[in-house]
């Protein structure tokens, strides 16, 4: 340590109420300042929390008074001073200050302003966006849940395993981004890690998976990332109906740890948590006929066969308080790996969770085919190239097996917890069709 700087205590903004009455030193930004020319005050941001800093000009050496001066938003600070409770300040603790160090200046040119900026100003600065307390809020949710979602399989007696990246069978029908491998021809990153989750879930049983999934889709609507993370267990011996048990405990899992520890962070939000308290099991279960009867008697234009669209969801759900499946969509609407449904064999067994207050799809699932010569039909049909998905058959080949599974769009969920009504602010780097920096 240099000599200038203080030899007290480093603490973390969070840990100021456990050193009231001790003098300590916190290492942060400024977030705002003013003064009153004896007295002059600096709010601290560390990430863990806010902190009043309050100089007194004539209780600090004259270089210390001077210095605060300097102090400019998102100047790094560290500031050393006893730590009391004061319960007007923000975070409840402020600091008397005895000595300020700048560690880092900034100029005056610090593009956030306390101010409305457009979305896409905010975005080409979501470097530096990302430390306002909204932001902060969004991140304290998914780092929640994200944890929340390791627990529950955890908990459950789920094997997570670690699905590739760069793969040679295509899961999905959406968009694929290809890059060139060696002298393989391409390789196409992952827009699902199901298929190989699949033969997980024959060798260990409950597996989940969770990654970035990639998906070169030309939509630019609020919910759609070109990468996002996916969620997906598979469940040997699981048929649809308990594919959807296991989604909706899953997802009140998910809200009520939010609820119970992240109160603050949703209170920052605004986020009128009475909606979420509602959502409680069991979740709605519509037959996807049903469904489209529903919205053709709100108005749409939507007919059997196709599938469903986002403004279609939000009729959906607007009866609900509570999330809503809707189960067996024609075979058409879905992927080829899909069960046919045995009771009507122009559907699959599958559901889709549609989020309450129009936040729409944010799982997919299904059962899989187990009949080896129905899902080699399907890839054909498909048009798929069979020779990727050998060893997919392999499965239906040797022992073949009743299972199902999903995917929880972690943005999605995020942004439906947090009430936000676009998934971009709920990662941190979001990737788009029209933005790849910062
Ligand atoms: O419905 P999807 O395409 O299902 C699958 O990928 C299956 N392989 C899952 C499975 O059964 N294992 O995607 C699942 C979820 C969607 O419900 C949505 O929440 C999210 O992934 N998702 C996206 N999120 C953000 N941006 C996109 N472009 C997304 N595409 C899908
Ligand atoms: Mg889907």
């Amino acid at each position: 340590m240099s000599p200038e700087m203080p030899s007290d205590r480093f603490v973390r903004i969070a840990e100021l109420s456990a050193h009231a009455g001790q003098s300590v030193t916190v290492r942060a930004w400024v977030t705002h300042v003013r003064s009153s020319g004896k007295i002059a005050f600096a709010v601290l941001r560390d990430g863990t929390g806010v902190c009043q800093t309050v100089f007194v000009k004539n209780q600090l050496a004259p270089e210390v008074w001077e210095r605060f001066a300097e102090l400019t938003t998102e100047t790094s600070v560290a500031v050393t001073g006893g730590a009391r409770a004061e319960q007007r300040a923000p975070g409840g603790f402020e600091m008397g200050v005895t000595d300020l160090q700048i560690i880092g200046t900034s100029p005056a040119d610090y593009p956030i302003q306390p101010k409305e900026h457009g979305i896409d100003f905010l975005l080409d600065n979501r470097h530096l966006w990302l430390r306002s307390p909204k932001q902060r809020a969004i991140a304290v949710i998914r780092s929640e849940i994200e944890q929340a979602i390791h627990d529950f399989f955890y908990e459950h007696g789920f094997l997570r395993v670690d699905t590739p990246i760069l793969t040679a069978a295509i899961g999905e029908r959406s968009g694929l981004f290809a890059t060139e491998y060696f002298d393989l021809g391409n390789a196409y990153l992952a827009q699902t890690g199901q298929l190989y989750g699949e033969a997980a879930a024959a060798a260990f049983g409950k597996i989940y998976t969770f990654g970035p999934t990639f998906r070169a889709e030309k939509s630019k609507t609020r919910r759609h990332l070109t990468e996002f993370w996916m969620i997906e267990p598979e469940v040997a011996w699981n048929d649809s109906a308990a594919n959807m048990r296991l989604q909706e405990d899953f997802l009140t899992y998910l809200v009520q740890r939010v609820l119970e520890r992240r109160g603050a962070e949703l209170a920052e939000l605004e986020r009128d948590i009475t909606k979420l308290e509602s959502v409680t099991v069991p979740f709605v279960r519509l037959d996807y006929g049903e469904a489209v009867a529903i919205v053709q008697k709100k108005g749409s234009v939507t007919q059997w066969g196709e599938d469903l669209g986002a403004e279609d969801e939000a009729l959906i759900v607007a009866d609900y308080d509570r999330p809503v499946f809707v189960m067996n969509y024609p075979k058409g609407a879905k992927a080829f790996y899909m069960k046919e449904n045995p009771d009507d064999p122009r559907t699959v067994l599958c559901n889709d969770c549609l989020a309450p207050e129009g936040f729409g799809e944010i799982i997919g699932g299904s059962q899989r085919e187990d009949d080896y010569d129905k899902l080699l039909a399907r890839i054909h049909e498909e048009g798929l190239p069979v020779d990727a998905y050998d060893w997919y058959l392999d499965l239906r080949r040797y022992g073949t097996f009743t299972h199902a599974g999903f995917g929880l769009g972690l943005e999605r969920t995020v942004a439906w917890i947090c009430g936000l009504q676009h998934i971009r602010e709920v990662i941190a780097f979001p990737r788009m069709m029209h933005r790849l920096r910062p």
